[in-house]
């Protein structure tokens, strides 16, 4: 290894594997670092507000986690979770209308296991799959590790556009797109919810050409307007159904799950064996003592109210301060806004100045398959994770940055140099 000053070679580069050379760091991992400093203001990750939590009661809960299991919680467990954990997460089902049994899910280390299982499962390099354009970029990053070509679907206010799906899916024909993604419930990064219709429409179109529906729902029980949508597994027991305790408990829990048909599942549980062995089973005894033994519905809800305000100050501060040219989302639960600017403001270049400015967001090219160029000019903007006045603050600094770019674009113009 050849080392000069701040530059490290990298005398292993031809050696890594294809699959590196496809993948990408993600961009919000890469800026939590600078999250972390008291003098940003972030805008970037989905960061539920864990302060918040009755954390005397979690130290209970995790401090008599091995009084109360006893060992087992410390010993390799089974592949697919503990039985105590797959009954509480049946549990929680239950409320989003979808009547499950223990040996019809997976447990797993967070949703985001959930999907590099998936994409290990289903993808051989080159597979179709389709996503929301702009998704979730942590899914694209799992994905890309096997090597697809991801197609992307627009959304609207009414989630994902049935009208281009058919498209999509009549061009590429029956039965050669291996699954679609989708957060039909207040999307990642859009903050838009699929309506009743499109999901409706999604199912049929599903059956038609033969395609897989994997329905990602970290957000659903996060609603402060409007009545929920039904979910696409309560709808049809072919989907196949991602949750996790992340947003509704504690992301550090890395708890997460998979519900799917039996046949599938042995494919993953078999792919999980590879990956883990067992996922952590002392995490999964907390998550059990949490949902069993505290009033976590309660806490959960005033959470929820804390999100709205914060909402609530998004969009008032957006409507401030920003230029009338552009365009955001308007999320009824979540975390996230998702906000386009004219063509001609990049949102990459933009991030460092916002960085000097004590604002990060995530642009959103990252929101996008790699090399699509799509999302330059737009971003997303996270509003669970700061106080109603940084909000505020955060937003009016944006302004100012993209202000600043729209000049420098007008003067371009009169110059006659665009
Ligand atoms: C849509 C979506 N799926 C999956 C995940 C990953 O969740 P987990 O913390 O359970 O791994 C996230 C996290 O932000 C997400 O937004």
């Amino acid at each position: 290894m050849v080392t000069s000053g701040l530059i490290q070679f990298d005398d292993w580069a031809d050696i890594y594997a294809s699959r590196v050379e496809t993948m990408r760091t993600s961009a919000v991992r890469d800026l939590f670092a600078a999250a972390s400093r008291s003098d940003i203001i972030s805008l970037s990750g989905g960061m539920p507000d864990i302060a918040r939590l009755p954390l005397d009661k979690v130290s209970e809960v995790a401090a008599n986690a091995v009084k109360k299991e006893g060992v087992s919680g410390l010993q390799y467990g089974d592949t697919t979770g503990r039985e105590q954990t797959k009954a509480v997460i049946c549990r929680l089902m239950e409320d989003s209308d979808i009547h499950i049994k223990p040996e019809d899910l997976i447990v797993t280390t967070g949703a985001q296991q959930a999907l590099d299982l998936l994409g290990k499962t289903f993808i051989d390099v080159g597979d179709v799959v389709i996503t929301e354009g702009p998704t979730y970029l942590g899914a694209l990053q799992a994905f890309s590790a096997y090597q697809p070509d991801v197609h992307t679907i627009e959304f609207d206010d009414e989630g994902m556009r049935m009208d281009l799906l058919e498209a999509e899916l009549k061009k590429l024909g029956k039965r050669t797109v291996k699954f679609i993604y989708t957060i039909p419930t207040f999307q990642n990064p859009g903050g838009v919810t699929m309506s009743l219709e499109r999901r409706k429409r999604l199912l049929e179109l599903a059956h038609e050409y033969e395609v897989l529906v994997i329905e990602d729902d970290p957000y659903g029980r996060l609603r402060f307007e409007g009545e929920p949508e039904p979910c696409l597994r309560a709808m049809d027991d072919d989907v196949i159904y991602l949750g996790t305790v992340s947003k509704v408990f504690a992301p550090g829990l890395r708890t997460g799950w998979i519900i799917a048909p039996h046949p599938i599942l042995q494919k993953i549980k078999m792919v999980k064996q590879g990956t883990d062995l067992c996922g952590s089973a002392l995490n999964q005894v907390i998550v059990e003592h949490y949902f069993n033994d505290t009033p976590w519905k309660e806490t959960l809800a005033n959470i929820n109210v804390k999100y709205w305000e914060r909402r609530d100050a998004m969009l008032a501060a957006l409507e401030e301060f920003f230029p009338p040219e552009a365009r955001w989302t308007h999320p009824c639960g979540g975390f996230f806004v998702w906000v386009t600017l004219p063509e001609y403001v990049d949102t990459v270049q933009m991030l460092s100045v916002a960085l000097e400015n004590g604002v990060i967001f995530v642009p959103g090219d990252g929101c996008y398959p790699a090399g699509s160029g799509k999302g330059r000019n737009a971003m997303r903007i996270a509003f669970c994770y700061e106080e109603p006045e940084k909000l505020r603050e955060a937003i009016r600094r944006l302004s100012m940055v993209i202000e600043e770019r729209m000049a420098l674009y007008r003067a371009f113009i009169n110059a006659g140099a665009l």
